[in-house]
């Protein structure tokens, strides 16, 4: 029987839900991502947020972080706007849309501190990685009235909730929903199967991928591609929602039945949204 708290996404949900620019857009109005990621130990996961952002439409990406990923953003992504940050302030970065907070910065007072900046913006942020750890520590941390999309795999659930992993991953469906109520957010649980929910709204089941997408920095690339879509516009949900269909097509197509890297997962997200569009 069809249950109504669920909805499986499929190819002409997406395709509606995607932007694309009209005549008269700029890129502002496309949408400006801000990427606080990415430490002296960390510097690939700046770099595959700031590639999954670009490659998903954004049309401007700012990076903000320390010296060694800001070397790295550089080499490999000229389109971005960098700010390199002496200490975690963000006064020097212009403004943006959207954040992508999180992947490979770090959990020490730095790191901590430029997660609190960044959540006191006013503007919608996507949460992952060691910034869900952050959060998981300091719950105070969400109390901001801009939408919050939180992005982890069922460990960084478990530090979130306080509950064992193995009880998340014998009830995802249970826990992504109570996850999204009690911190008042936007869940995109990752997985084999992810699945996206939010208060009052029924859970979002993403059936693209497959398990060539299980290696390091995929989750990376997932975010920015969010940021992107939130900063154009998208609401939390359709951001997270259309973000993980998009990945895991993007994913599917890269790999063809072979390993993939994580870098092939952005560089295939404009096929991704191609083949959507032919499907429409
Ligand atoms: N089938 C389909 N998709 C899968 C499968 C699978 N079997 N396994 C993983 N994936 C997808 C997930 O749904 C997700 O989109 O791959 C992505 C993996 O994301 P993460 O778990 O965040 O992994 P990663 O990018 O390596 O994380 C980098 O950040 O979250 C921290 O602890 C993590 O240090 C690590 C870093
Ligand atoms: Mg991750």
């Amino acid at each position: 029987l069809p249950d109504p708290d669920l909805a499986a996404l499929t190819d002409p949900d997406v395709a509606a839900l995607l932007p694309s620019p009209g005549a008269e857009s700029d890129k502002y109005r496309r949408g400006v991502v801000g990427i606080a990621a990415g430490s002296h130990a960390y510097t690939g996961a700046a770099v595959l947020a700031v590639g999954g952002a670009l490659r998903a439409g954004a049309g401007m990406v700012r990076y903000a972080g320390p010296s060694a990923p800001v070397a790295q953003v550089r080499t490999h992504w000229p389109e971005a706007v960098i700010t390199e940050l002496d200490r975690p302030s963000l006064a020097g970065v212009g403004r943006v849309q959207a954040w992508v907070l999180g992947p490979g910065l770090g959990t020490d007072d730095w790191a901590h501190e430029l997660a609190a900046q960044v959540l006191a913006s006013d503007v919608p942020v996507l949460i992952d990685a060691d910034a869900l750890s952050l959060v998981a520590r300091d719950h105070s941390l969400l109390f901001r009235s801009a939408p919050v999309v939180l992005t982890p795999h069922a460990g960084e659930l478990s530090r979130l909730l306080r509950v064992a992993r193995e009880r998340i991953e014998a009830s995802r469906l249970e826990f992504v929903r109570r996850a999204a109520s009690e911190l008042n957010a936007t869940v995109l649980l990752k997985g084999s199967t992810t699945v996206i929910a939010e208060a009052d709204r029924p859970v979002r089941v993403n059936l693209t991928g497959s398990s060539w997408l299980a290696t390091g920095g995929t989750g990376d690339v997932l975010s920015g591609v969010a940021g992107a879509l939130l900063a154009g516009g998208l609401s939390g949900y359709d951001a997270a929602s259309c973000a993980a269909y998009l990945h895991g097509l993007a994913g599917t197509l890269a790999a063809d039945g072979a390993p993939l890297v994580s870098a092939d997962v952005a560089t295939a997200i404009p096929e991704a949204m191609r083949s959507l569009r032919r499907a429409r």
